[in-house]
């Protein structure tokens, strides 16, 4: 596009997607004539006053303040404006009968210590027990031996182990497991509970404002990779949770419900070796063939 004469409030996005003409990135051009439009039909839309702009300057300021290495709030706005889900359901189209992505979340740690099938990942003892297990499986329905599943939860005062450094015992319910080759999995942690995502920035100041709470609904987070299957990012959650149907970050669906039993048999607590009625939680997973 050439150039097309002055600004003016009817050419406004014409005339500065022009002047990117050179670029020399046919993608950047691509992206920020996309963003210039939209932004200006927002503005136009809007007609913000001065004050108006400069409080959104401010709090894009406040944004990048609250950010260091450990902690992302534009990340966070990302996740609180469906942003982050957006991108992850654009980039993770699964065939028909695999299991469904959601937002990985800051709080993963790569180097979780690997376990024997079977343990338990909850090592500050709170909680009620939570027996989790069930396949991986392939679209045809096919075990996948040597899956490696990675996966974290919080604790029963709804905080992860990082948050919490020098409370929490490290890694606490973090386990990295390995599938044999009946692609079974099956480990013990402690019934989740919902809990707030961070909210004492400028992201949880735009929420109250909005009205809405920061709540996650009860939830486990699993990474599953295995060799000829793409990674799959995904939780599940408890269908039972007061906030099942506004979580904070949108990264509920329906697929990805599982059911939390209440076993209170006492041949079946007996058999697991507990000395009192826990949670089982069955729940399969499919990963679609690497592409
Ligand atoms: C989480 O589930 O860990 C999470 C996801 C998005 C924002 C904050 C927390
Ligand atoms: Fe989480």
């Amino acid at each position: 596009m050439t150039e097309q004469g002055y600004f003016t409030e009817s050419n406004s996005a014409d005339v500065v997607v022009s002047r990117n003409a050179n670029a020399k990135d046919a993608r950047l051009a691509e992206v920020m004539a996309v963003i210039t439009r939209h932004l200006h039909a927002a503005v136009k839309e809007i007609e913000p006053t001065q004050d108006e702009w400069m409080q959104a300057i401010l709090f894009l300021t406040r944004t990048g303040h609250k950010s260091d290495d450990w902690r992302q709030e534009y990340i966070l706005l990302s996740d609180v404006l469906g942003v982050s889900m957006l991108v992850d359901a654009i980039n993770n189209r699964k065939p028909s009968g695999a299991s469904e992505s959601t937002v990985l979340g800051p709080f993963h740690v790569a180097n979780a210590p690997e376990k024997p099938m079977g343990a338990n990942i909850c090592l500050d003892g709170k909680g009620e027990p939570m027996l989790v297990k069930g396949r991986i499986l392939d679209t045809d329905g096919n075990p996948i031996a040597n899956a490696k599943i990675d996966v974290w939860q919080t604790n029963d005062d709804g905080f992860y182990d990082v948050q919490q450094k020098g409370i929490q015992p490290d890694f606490n319910l973090r386990g990295v497991f390995r599938t044999g080759a009946d692609g079974e999995y099956w480990f013990w942690g402690a019934k989740p509970k919902f809990y707030p995502i961070p909210d004492d920035g400028p992201v949880g100041q735009l929420l109250a404002g909005l009205g809405r709470h920061p709540y996650r609904p009860a939830h486990l987070h699993y990474i599953l990779e295995a060799e000829g299957f793409e990674t799959l990012v995904t939780h599940i959650f408890d269908p039972d949770d007061d906030y099942i149907h506004s979580d904070a970050v949108f990264g509920v669906k329906e697929s990805l419900m599982a059911k939390f039993r209440h076993i209170t048999a006492p041949d079946r607590i007996a058999s697991e070796g507990q000395s009192g009625p826990f949670f089982e939680v069955i729940h399969d997973f499919v990963l679609a063939p690497a592409k």
